[in-house]
Order: structure tokens, then sequence, then C-alpha cells
């Protein structure tokens, strides 16, 4: 488990069930049963079936795994992510397109909270500008209510988070950005998470760094663990403080996936891995 700087706790390993169409149901029910804890969704539909998230967790509350054993987290994705099936009113103000989306959240979940709830992406590249200190004051609203236990932001820049931090009545607690080996890991927006006590998770670590998957030197660590490149990455994320997220659709990575949690990579390894990409 991680904590965050409110001190709720996460699962470090989170399953991710973007582009699973109407396999989301079972794989997000097969995901829990092989062992994974946290799930990750969004209401998108362009990308992501959180109604179908709803129906796992039926499912598995009908094998015995309550709820409130799950750690659960959905985005907030604005109409710019969104195709003609904003699950909100698109000519509403922002405050009530992020209440309309949590709720219906909330109702494709079946749950009355969520653990975690993000902010998909800020409006523009670079800074943030009116629209996102809108989104993100619904969202400390919906935070204060205790409907969400934790609030996040995805795809942010290091300038965009620090920004943030500075500013923010409530600062995020988890970040969650793609993570490119070449990019030293996402190294600058980690360094902020940490200084402030936010989760980092990380996504497309496998397909983002398909280079360093194919690294002899990763290859070689593998072998001496006994497992695949892909574990070494998620334990690589896992030993420099990152939760990692996977969306696998094989049962049998999903296992070895979670194997990743009883690895443990040496400090050179871990050093060489920091920069073999940079
Ligand atoms: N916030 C955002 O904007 C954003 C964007 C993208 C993703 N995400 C989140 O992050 C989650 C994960 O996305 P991702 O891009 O990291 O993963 P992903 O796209 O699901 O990619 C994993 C790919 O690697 C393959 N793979 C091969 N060996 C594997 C192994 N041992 N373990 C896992 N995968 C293996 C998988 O194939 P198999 O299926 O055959 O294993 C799959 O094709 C998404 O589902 C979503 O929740 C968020």
């Amino acid at each position: 488990m991680l904590r965050a700087y409110n001190h709720v706790p996460i699962p470090s390993f989170m399953y991710g069930t973007a582009w699973k169409k109407e396999a989301t149901a079972q794989l997000a029910e097969l995901a829990v049963v092989s062992g994974f804890r946290a799930i990750d969704t969004a209401n998108q539909l362009i990308h992501y079936q959180e109604a179908l998230v709803g129906e796992a967790l039926q499912a598995l509350e009908k094998r015995g795994i309550a709820r409130d054993s799950l750690f659960l987290q959905t985005k907030f994705t604005s109409v710019d992510g969104q195709d003609h099936r904003t699950p909100y009113d698109p000519s509403a103000d922002l405050t009530t397109q992020v209440r309309q989306s949590f709720d219906s959240s909330l109702t494709h979940l079946g749950t009355e909270y969520v653990d975690s709830y993000v902010l998909h992406g800020p409006h523009q590249r670079r800074g943030l500008g009116e629209a996102d200190w809108k989104v993100w004051a619904a969202m400390e609203g919906l935070y204060h209510s205790g409907k969400t236990k934790m609030i996040g932001i995805s795809n942010v820049t290091a300038g965009q988070l620090a920004e943030l931090c500075e500013q923010a009545n409530v600062k995020p607690m988890v970040v969650q950005n793609r993570c490119f080996a070449a990019l030293g890991w996402d190294n600058e927006v980690r360094d902020i998470c940490q200084a402030h006590g936010i989760i980092y998770q990380g996504f497309s670590l496998l397909t983002a760094n398909r280079r360093v998957l194919a690294d002899p030197e990763i290859r070689t660590i593998a072998q001496r663990l006994g497992t695949g490149s892909a574990q070494v990455i998620f334990r690589f994320a896992m030993q420099i403080g990152m939760l990692p997220l996977t969306g696998t659709t094989s049962q049998q990575h999903m296992k070895e996936d979670l194997q990743a949690e009883q690895l443990a990579l040496s400090t050179e390894e871990i050093q060489r891995i920091e920069t073999i990409a940079l």
C-alpha cells in the first residue's frame, strides 16, 4: 500500500480498463480475482466502459469481494476529450458538468463514493487556464463532500503540476501520466510529486518503452530474477516510488505482473534503468 499526503491508502499496482470495450466487465473481474485491488476507469465512452466496470463490481460482490475492499478510480473528461456521448450536459457550466459526470460515474459503478477522482487532463498544453481552475474547484468540492477520498490530475506537465500545487486549495493526491524512459521516466513530474506527497501513477510503461523492454541489460536482469522484461519494468517503477498501471488482457500476464511486487532490484540495477534510454 502507498499513502498520499492525506494518508488515504492506495494499492501499489493498478489495473487499467481502457480499450477493453465489451470485454471490460469480464477483464476487470478477472483482474480482481487474479489479485488486483485497484481499478482505473473514466467516464469517457471513447476509451472506457465505466458501466461495465460497475457490472464487474456486482459480479465480484456475488463472489464475496466487497466494494469497500477495492480501490476505484475514475475521471472527469472535458468536452474536448469526449465524442457526442458526453456523460453530462455539454452546454452546462463547468461546475455542473463535473457534478453531473461524477454522479453518472457513481451510477455506472453502483457505488456511493469513489476512492480517487482524476481530471483527465488540463484544457491546454501549457499552464492552467480559467477552465482548469473551475474544474479543479468543482473537484475540490467533491473531495470536501467526502464522495471521493482523493483527487488528482492526469496528462500534466511539470509546470502545470507546480502551478496546481502552489495555487490550489486542495493539492492533488495523485498524478497519472504516460511514462517514457527517454524522458527520464517523467522525473521532473515525479520530483514534484515526491516533494508534495503525491502518488505518481505511471501508464504505458510497456507500450511507450518497447526498446527498453528489448534491451539486453533488462533481459539479463530478468534472467537473474527468473522473470520477464515487463515485470522488471513494473518492479523498477515500484522501487522508485511509482504506482504502475497495467492494462493487460491476459490472465497469465496479470499473474506475472503481480509477481513484480515480490521481486527486488539492486541499487545498481535501479540506477542503470533510470538512465537506460537517456
Ligand atoms: N490518463 C490517461 O490519459 C491514460 C491514457 C492511457 C492509459 N491510461 C490508463 O492506464 C492503463 C494501462 O494502459 P497502458 O497503456 O499502460 O497499458 P495497455 O495499453 O493496456 O498496454 C499493455 C500492452 O502490453 C502488452 N503486454 C505484453 N506483456 C505484458 C505483460 N506482462 N503485462 C502487461 N501487458 C503486457 C499487453 O498485451 P496483453 O493484453 O496481451 O497482455 C498490451 O497490449 C489503461 O487501461 C488506463 O486505465 C490512462
